[in-house]
């Protein structure tokens, strides 16, 4: 895919160009998400149309106009060609989404993350995702697992999503899409609920740290996950593990860390899977 997307630009654009485009491109569905640089912007009509042309199964291309922000995490993106429609469907692991890359929080990029938990959960237990936008950690768990997952989310468009996927790969009763702020769900329905609780807003894990010690039964198990700066890539795991336990107010096991993806230079998400003792 990669060499071919060099091909068709090659025409419009320099090596290096080409280069930084493509490591900055997500499919998703049969839609195309490209971050244009500056100095490239005034070729953005001509990359959109060659993409469209050259990736068969795409129907839009869109830049993306923001960084992603807002407590959505939501981005802004210009249609540049095809058509302006935000929704696709998108294939994981066997299940089907239908995602809103506009509306909705979602990345492509965190499918290994979601294999690795869904792979960690066992039969019978109860989940809690705290930030679980349109549901994909939770489905994907849940179809490979006979447990209980609330799925939980402040965006309303991503709760709904969450609904029609739950229906889409047929998990209704064992995924349940609740919408509202996590903190407040918790403290009315779900103290001392789950066996692991997933807490994938990193930016904020530290506020909602509480929150997810109250969801959690005692020796269950936290996914805590953040933004972490290290000079050496090696270091940011440990580096994670140590800001975890001087923040925490529980008795705490890691269990083990580890880097899910690069978000800067020198700068990465990290998780740190911890038993909690109550
Ligand atoms: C990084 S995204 C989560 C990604 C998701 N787990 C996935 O795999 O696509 C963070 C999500 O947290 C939601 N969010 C932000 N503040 C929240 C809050 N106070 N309570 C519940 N959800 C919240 C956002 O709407 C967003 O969908």
């Amino acid at each position: 895919m990669t060499r071919m997307l060099k091909k068709s630009l090659e025409s419009i654009l320099s090596p290096k160009e080409s280069e930084e485009l493509i490591s900055a491109f997500d499919q998703i569905g049969d839609i195309i998400i490209v971050r244009i640089p500056e100095s490239l912007l005034s070729k953005k009509k001509i990359i959109g149309e060659t993409l469209l042309d050259d990736v068969k199964i795409a129907r839009s291309v869109f830049c993306q106009a923001s960084a992603v922000e807002g407590d959505f995490r939501t981005r802004n993106l210009e249609i540049i060609a095809g058509e302006d429609n935000t929704e696709t469907e998108y294939r994981e692991f066997g299940c089907k989404f239908i995602v809103d890359v506009e509306n909705a929080f979602f990345s492509p990029r965190l499918s290994t993350e979601r294999d690795r938990i869904a792979n960690m959960i066992q039969d019978g237990e109860i989940m809690t995702n705290m930030f679980a936008g349109v549901g994909m950690f939770s489905i994907i768990a849940a179809k490979k697992k006979k447990c209980t997952v609330y799925s939980l989310d402040i965006n309303p468009i991503a709760s709904k999503l969450c609904e029609k996927n739950i229906k889409l790969n047929k998990l209704a009763g064992q995924v349940i899409s609740i919408n509202g702020d996590a903190t407040q769900i918790i403290n009315e329905q779900l103290v001392d609920k789950s066996d692991r609780t997933l807490m994938l807003l990193p930016e904020r894990s530290d506020e909602f740290l509480e929150s997810a010690i109250r969801t959690t039964k005692n020796k269950g198990i936290i996914h805590y996950y953040s933004h972490i700066h290290a000079d050496k890539k090696s270091d940011a795991g440990k580096l994670s593990e140590e800001h975890y336990l001087q923040v925490t107010p529980v008795k705490s096991e890691i269990l083990g860390s580890k880097i899910v993806r690069p978000v800067g230079p020198r700068y990465y998400q990290t998780v740190v899977d911890v038993k909690i003792f109550k």
